[in-house]
């Protein structure tokens, strides 16, 4: 089964025009593999700047966050149309740091994907564990939780990509192994399988995400069940490219 590799760069609260800049114009100037799909996420407001900049067709654009209405009075939120409008062909949901931060529920976020996806946006829905979750042996209850509550509101995951995002990993430097990882995300497909169908769940991207870096990316882009990465932090530095080149 052929998934493309996709690697998203989540940019977080970070970037300035001057940085942003940067980073879209050195991702311009190189060569990148044209059988991986790549996604930057500046934050909402650079959008139309990244957009503007970008000239490698193999790049496209996130935002971090929609609301699930298309318009109205919801005072700092963006909507789905606006997010299209301003050049960009996806969205992240359910990362852990709004879900955690934020407060942002399971059925929020699954609201969230459901009208994401009606309004033409592809969707990458962050899930994962916290360390004391993972200590008590949930990740896997956790994690199948977390992805009930979208199978209940969307049947179609043809665009959803899955991020695994291990809270414990992320922005530490410890990476899981990627032994750990891909028993995860075979446990992951499986479920998908079990709820979605083979032939949906066979087709589905899932992401490790958690201090992916130039040098420890090339070690998860050989397990079978990892199809990219979600990188935070290193997203924003020269090494991103490092990590989309890491299965040449
Ligand atoms: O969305 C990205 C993840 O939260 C990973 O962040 O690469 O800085 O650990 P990180």
């Amino acid at each position: 089964q052929a998934r493309t590799f996709f690697v998203g760069g989540n940019f977080k609260m970070n970037g300035t025009n001057a940085s942003i800049k940067k980073i879209v114009e050195d991702l311009n100037a190189v060569d990148l593999p044209s059988d991986v799909e790549v996604v930057i996420s500046p934050p909402a407001l650079y959008i139309c700047w990244a957009k503007e900049l970008l000239t490698n067709p193999t790049v496209k654009i996130a935002a971090q966050n929609a609301f699930p209405k298309s318009s109205g009075a919801y005072t700092g939120e963006i909507a789905a149309p606006q997010i299209k409008d301003a050049g960009a062909d996806w969205v992240i949901l359910g990362h852990s740091e709004r879900r955690t931060i934020i407060k942002e529920s399971n059925e929020f976020i699954a609201e969230k994907t459901a009208h994401a996806l009606e309004n033409g946006l592809g969707v990458i829905l962050c899930i994962g564990e916290l360390l004391e979750e993972r200590d008590g042996g949930q990740t896997l209850v956790v994690c199948n939780r977390q992805l009930d509550a979208v199978i209940e509101k969307v049947k179609d995951w043809s665009n959803i990509v899955i991020a695994y995002e291990p809270v414990w990993a992320i922005g530490t430097g410890l990476a899981a192994t990627p032994e750990d990882a891909q028993a995860t995300h075979s446990e992951i497909r499986k479920y998908l399988a079990e709820k979605l169908g083979e032939d949906q769940a066979s087709k589905i991207r899932i992401l490790y995400g958690g201090s992916v870096n130039g040098k420890n990316a090339k070690s998860f882009s050989a397990c079978p069940d990892i199809d990219g990465y979600l990188v935070g932090g290193a997203s924003l530095k020269p090494e991103f490219v490092d990590i989309i080149k890491s299965r040449e």
